[in-house]
């Protein structure tokens, strides 16, 4: 039996394709290689020893997943693909719509088809949407979203949910990402932004690496301990890990369950940059610029529900963050 990776060489698949290579599981990717590399797949094996089988195709093309599900015996999938830049799907939501519903779909049709009853999703904090109730418990009353981005995962949450009560024998499990960041200790996989990064520890590895002169740090004025915005910055090997204990949750329990991965520990903008500055020996320089439309002050999880259901919890620190994250943005393959 394999576990079937849509996005599987993206920056969160590729890692969780490693953690449950290492865990002895069976894994096939799908990615259609629109925002990652077919390299991907043989660094994989360079750090696992063995090979994950590989398809290039589009999740949304539902004859290519037929095929995918009839020359292997898929017993869950874990659904990365899908687009994900923030301002992006400001400027196209209908292609955000579009892609990440159809892809959605497209799975839970053919999973039905072929009695495959798991599946896993990369959802994200954005679903709590505007709330500064923190830390945010998976029970929070979601107040809706900001961007199109934001909506697909709010929307599929609730495909998925509808799906489970319809279903008595799907097991669907909700992951609710807050902010990875690091990288695999290897340096051979890692985070690659296309063109200018819009997330702050991408921007910051290429400010330490010449390629851009100086962060801007986005508000001071937030109600924060040095008002810049507070997140939950959890490692990428962590937030993969949680992947594995979310699959073996799910083989003994059908429903909907929804879990947060983040470490429960909010880190502002300025912590990063000096935490940063301090792991790897070099400066940062910023300039305080004016608040980013749509952030909020403060973002951290809850981590009581998977710790005690799953029991996982993100076990990295902010040191390993930032010298993982600057090790792999150093290595040849992060250029
Ligand atoms: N920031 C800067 N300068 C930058 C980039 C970011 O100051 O150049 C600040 C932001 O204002 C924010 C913090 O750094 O305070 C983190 O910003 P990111 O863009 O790295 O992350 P966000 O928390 O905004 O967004 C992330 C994911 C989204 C997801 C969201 C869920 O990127 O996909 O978390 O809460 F929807």
């Amino acid at each position: 039996m394999s576990i079937l990776l849509t996005g599987g060489t993206g920056f969160i698949g590729s890692h969780t394709a490693v953690e449950l290579l290492q865990s002895n599981q069976d894994v096939v990717i799908v990615d259609d290689l629109s925002n990652s590399a077919a390299s991907v797949v043989d660094r994989i094996e360079a750090i696992t020893g063995k090979r994950p089988v590989f398809y290039q195709a589009d999740v949304a093309d539902k004859a290519a997943m037929k095929k995918v599900f009839s020359e292997n015996s898929i017993d869950a999938v874990i659904h990365f693909a899908g687009f994900k830049a923030v301002g992006e799907s400001v400027r196209i939501p209908i292609a955000y719509y579009r892609n990440n519903l159809d892809t959605t779909l497209t799975l839970l049709e053919t999973m039905k088809e072929f009695g495959c009853h798991r599946f896993i999703f990369s959802s994200s904090a954005t679903v709590y949407g505007t709330s500064d109730k923190v830390p945010f418990t998976e029970d929070a009353k979601e107040l809706g979203c900001t961007n199109p981005y934001g909506w697909t995962k709010f929307m599929i949450e609730q495909i998925l949910k509808d799906a489970a009560l319809a279903d008595p024998e799907l097991s669907v499990v909700l992951l609710r990402y807050f902010n990875p960041i690091g990288a695999h200790e290897s340096g051979m996989i890692g985070e690659k932004p296309n063109g200018i990064p819009n997330n702050l520890m991408p921007y910051i590895t290429q400010v330490a690496a010449g390629i851009r002169d100086h962060l801007s740090v986005f508000g001071d004025d937030y109600p924060t301990h040095d008002g810049t915005g507070v997140r939950d910055y959890i490692h990428v090997v962590d937030l993969a890990k949680g992947h594995v204990a979310a699959y073996n949750y799910s083989t003994s329990h059908t429903g909907c369950e929804i879990f947060n991965l983040g470490t429960g520990i909010g880190y502002s903008v300025l912590d990063i940059v000096h935490a940063f500055e301090e792991a790897n020996h070099l400066k940062i320089p910023y300039e305080i610029a004016p608040r980013r439309a749509g952030d909020i002050a403060t973002c951290y999880a809850s981590t009581e529900k998977a710790s005690r259901v799953l029991g996982w919890k993100a076990e990295k620190s902010l040191e390993d963050m930032c010298r993982d994250s600057w090790n792999w943005q150093c290595g040849k393959w992060a250029k």
